[in-house]
């Protein structure tokens, strides 16, 4: 009965004819075109199978920026400057995938990779970035720490155990880990230190500087036989589409743009200032950041020029550093009163001890890293003696606590009915 019928191709309709024979399957049929067109898009899954993957719907700047946002606060710049960078990423990858796939040269025009820099007084947050935007990329990503790395032939991990991360975040597929990003961090301890801070010259960091170049500038690297995958040994890796993330504190820095900024002020003789007329360099000096900055700091001309983007985190005020306590998801107010909770305890801070936590911690001057310190000193003695006694069913946090004048309110089961608030110290007499 079905003979009747025309047999078609199942794959694009092709009717089958002495000109145009099919394959016959237990369902259905298949063209010679469709297995030439099947057998090249096969032959392309190898390298770029994976990759397609994010690909089908890559996300566009905004949303990688509200992501961050819900982990980073402030830093509106530096944020936007990596969404659009990973997004380009994207794009290029799919471009490059795309005219893959139809078995193309690419002969539209070629994007080069925007590598990016990313400087910043301590604290606020270029890590925090890095390891957020790790978590919503699509693509593989490693961070790197510049200080562990070594120049090869030295005790330490040398420049291409990076490559060898990578390639293990691609599950072991070159073509994906070609496409990946990584971030360089603390890229500012690389230094040489002739013109920075000691005046002895540092051969090793200026090695590894040396021995990045050819990496960020794209080169291919023979995978050797240190890496943990034993299938990647000797495969080549091209790093010429890895997009690289350098990130440092570059402490020091704000004065040397400062100086280029206003000459006159490191002037010496009668008019020069006296160091403590002089301002300090404002917070957002770090925007102002030019290359011959960072070369003054010790960075090489060659390693600068390939990071052709510079985004600077700000310094992060008492305003700042409040939205830190509380807002990110895992913001360190939530961590305390979850470890608070977890003894049936809540934990409560009032609006004016928040703030006077942000400013003790800004008086730090360690970012936001300075919070966690503050509250962990401030929370010790109430965490040390809260399990001694079960009554206690919430602590308060009122600005008195936090400067040190008064206790952390404890209110126990019998008084939070009718008395209210108790303190430590009456708590403590209670329970003798
Ligand atoms: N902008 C921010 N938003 C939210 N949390 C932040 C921010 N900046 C810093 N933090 C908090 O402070 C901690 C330290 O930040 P991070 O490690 O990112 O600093 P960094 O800029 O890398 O400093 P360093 O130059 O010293 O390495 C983070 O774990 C995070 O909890
Ligand atoms: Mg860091």
């Amino acid at each position: 009965m079905t003979e009747e019928k025309p047999i078609k191709c199942s794959f694009c309709g092709t009717t089958q004819s002495s000109e145009s024979p099919l394959i016959v399957g237990p369902e259905g049929h298949i063209c010679e075109s469709c297995v030439r067109l099947a057998n090249q898009v096969v032959s392309s899954w190898g390298r770029k199978r994976e990759i397609t993957e994010p690909l089908k719907k890559p996300p566009i700047p905004i949303e990688i920026k509200s992501h961050l946002d819900k982990y980073v606060i402030g830093q509106e710049k530096a944020k936007e400057t990596l969404s659009v960078a990973v997004y380009n990423h994207y794009k290029r990858l799919a471009a490059e995938s795309e005219a893959e796939a139809i078995g193309m040269d690419n002969n539209t025009v070629e994007i080069d990779k925007s590598n990016i820099l990313l400087l910043g007084p301590s604290g606020t947050g270029k890590t925090l970035l890095a390891r957020t935007l790790a978590r919503i990329v699509g693509v593989p990503f490693v961070i790197a720490d510049a200080t562990t790395l070594t120049q090869a032939g030295y005790v330490g991990e040398d420049v291409e155990s990076i490559l060898h991360r990578l390639l293990d975040a691609a599950e072991g597929n070159i073509g994906l880990a070609e496409w990946g990003i990584v971030y360089i961090d603390e890229i500012d301890k690389l230094a040489r230190s002739a013109e920075s801070s000691h005046g002895v010259r540092d051969v090793s960091g200026e090695g590894v500087q040396q021995a990045l170049l050819k990496l960020v500038e794209g080169t291919s690297v023979r995978l050797n036989e240190k890496g943990r995958r034993k299938d990647s040994e000797g495969q080549i890796l091209d790093t010429g589409n890895i997009l690289f993330i350098a990130g440092g504190a570059f402490s020091g820095l704000e004065t040397m743009v400062d100086k280029r900024l206003q000459p006159e002020r490191t002037g010496i003789g009668f008019h020069a200032q006296l160091p403590e007329e002089q301002d300090a360099p404002g917070d957002d000096i770090f925007h102002e950041t030019h290359p011959d900055d960072l070369k003054h700091f010790g960075l090489i001309p060659e390693f600068i020029g390939r990071f052709p983007v510079i985004a600077a985190l700000e310094q992060l005020d008492v305003d700042a550093l409040v939205r830190i306590l509380i807002e990110p998801r895992n913001a360190l107010v939530r961590q305390y009163s979850q470890l608070f909770k977890y003894d049936n305890v809540e934990l409560e801070f009032t609006p004016e001890a928040l703030r006077a936590i942000a400013e003790q911690a800004l008086s730090r001057g360690t970012g936001a890293r300075g919070l966690r310190g503050v509250l962990e000193t401030l929370l010790q003695k109430t965490m040390f003696d809260l399990t001694s006694h079960d009554h206690v069913v919430r602590c308060l946090v009122d600005e008195a606590a936090v400067r040190g004048e008064e206790d952390i309110k404890q209110i126990t089961e019998d008084t939070a009915d009718h008395e209210g608030i108790v303190d430590q110290d009456s708590v403590r007499q209670l329970h003798g």
